[in-house]
């Protein structure tokens, strides 16, 4: 029975009766549906969640986990613009390589991966998988594979993640932290140990060669260059630091990391507060 019609059927006794019995089940008809709209106002999206199987948590949905055997995070939306100008951080980027034990933000991370290869144009032509991104690509072929290596970031499991640049989210591929794997593959450097992430480039060279032969592998290293350095001038001016890597052992980063076969290990780039020397 809906709450008008049960209050209604309730006046007459009410009025005409007066006893105690006929007023408290007006009370419970008036005040019931009052609790049943403000109780499912906070939890209602949680248990709507779970019953559609497979969210876990939201923060204020801006940073959300998604599913328990395949955990994807949908990342905060990045920003496009900041107070830092390019000038700035063209003439600060530096190789930073003491890097502070300390957390960094969701955010950051959602920044530091769209300056790498987020979209910037959407488009639903398959070949684009997403759209036109932050740093150019021979044919807009796209060759780059993008990681997010976490270990200590507010709100992320450690893990390995692969960077889906449609929908801006992560999609875990391991699930423990790396780390030190990751810097004894790196002949050691501590770097790599101790940065709380690095975003890590792989390359599906087929991309690139399938259309352009030989000359696609040269643009497939070119198109590395274009997407580090985006992410060398986005740490800067989120007062973060980083530092390209290629000095490591392809095949044991491989094997860490999980990498198909057809995807070729380029360079691991530490993200974090540094120490000034
Ligand atoms: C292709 C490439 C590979 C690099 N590999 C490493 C590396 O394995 N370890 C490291 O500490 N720095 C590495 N670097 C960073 C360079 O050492 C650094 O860019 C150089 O010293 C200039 O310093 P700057 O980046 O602060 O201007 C690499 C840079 C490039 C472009």
């Amino acid at each position: 029975m809906g709450s008008a019609g049960c209050i209604l059927k309730q006046l007459p006794h009410l009025t005409m009766m007066g006893n105690m019995k006929t007023i408290v089940r007006f009370m419970i008809c008036l005040f019931l549906p009052i609790f049943v709209t403000v109780f499912s106002a906070c939890f209602g999206s949680n248990r709507s969640s779970e019953n559609e199987g497979n969210i876990e948590t939201m923060t204020g949905g801006i940073l959300s986990r998604i599913g328990e055997s395949q955990v994807t995070y949908i990342l905060p939306t990045p920003k496009t613009d900041g107070i830092v100008s390019v000038e700035t951080a063209l003439a600060n980027r530096r190789s930073q390589r003491n890097f502070q034990n300390r957390a960094i933000s969701a955010e950051q991370l959602s920044q530091i991966l769209w300056a790498a290869y987020g979209i910037t144009l959407p488009s639903a032509v398959p070949q684009l998988r997403g759209g036109l991104r932050t740093a150019p690509s021979a044919g807009a072929l796209f060759p780059l594979e993008v990681f997010a290596i976490v270990g200590n970031v507010e709100g992320i499991a450690p893990g390995v993640y692969r960077y889906i640049p449609d929908g801006h989210k992560i999609v875990r591929v391991v699930d423990r932290d790396v780390r030190n794997e990751l810097m004894e593959a790196a002949l050691g450097q501590r770097m790599v140990g101790a940065a709380p992430a690095s975003v890590f480039y792989s390359a599906v060279f087929g991309r690139a060669t399938g259309r352009y032969g030989e000359r696609g592998v040269r643009y497939v290293y070119i198109e590395l260059g274009h997407s580090a350095q985006n992410v060398y001038l986005q740490a800067e001016a989120l007062g973060l630091g980083t530092v390209a890597i290629g000095a490591f052992i392809d095949s044991r980063v491989s094997q860490i990391l999980g990498l198909p076969a057809n995807e070729t290990p380029l360079y691991i780039m530490p993200i974090g507060y540094y120490y000034n020397d």
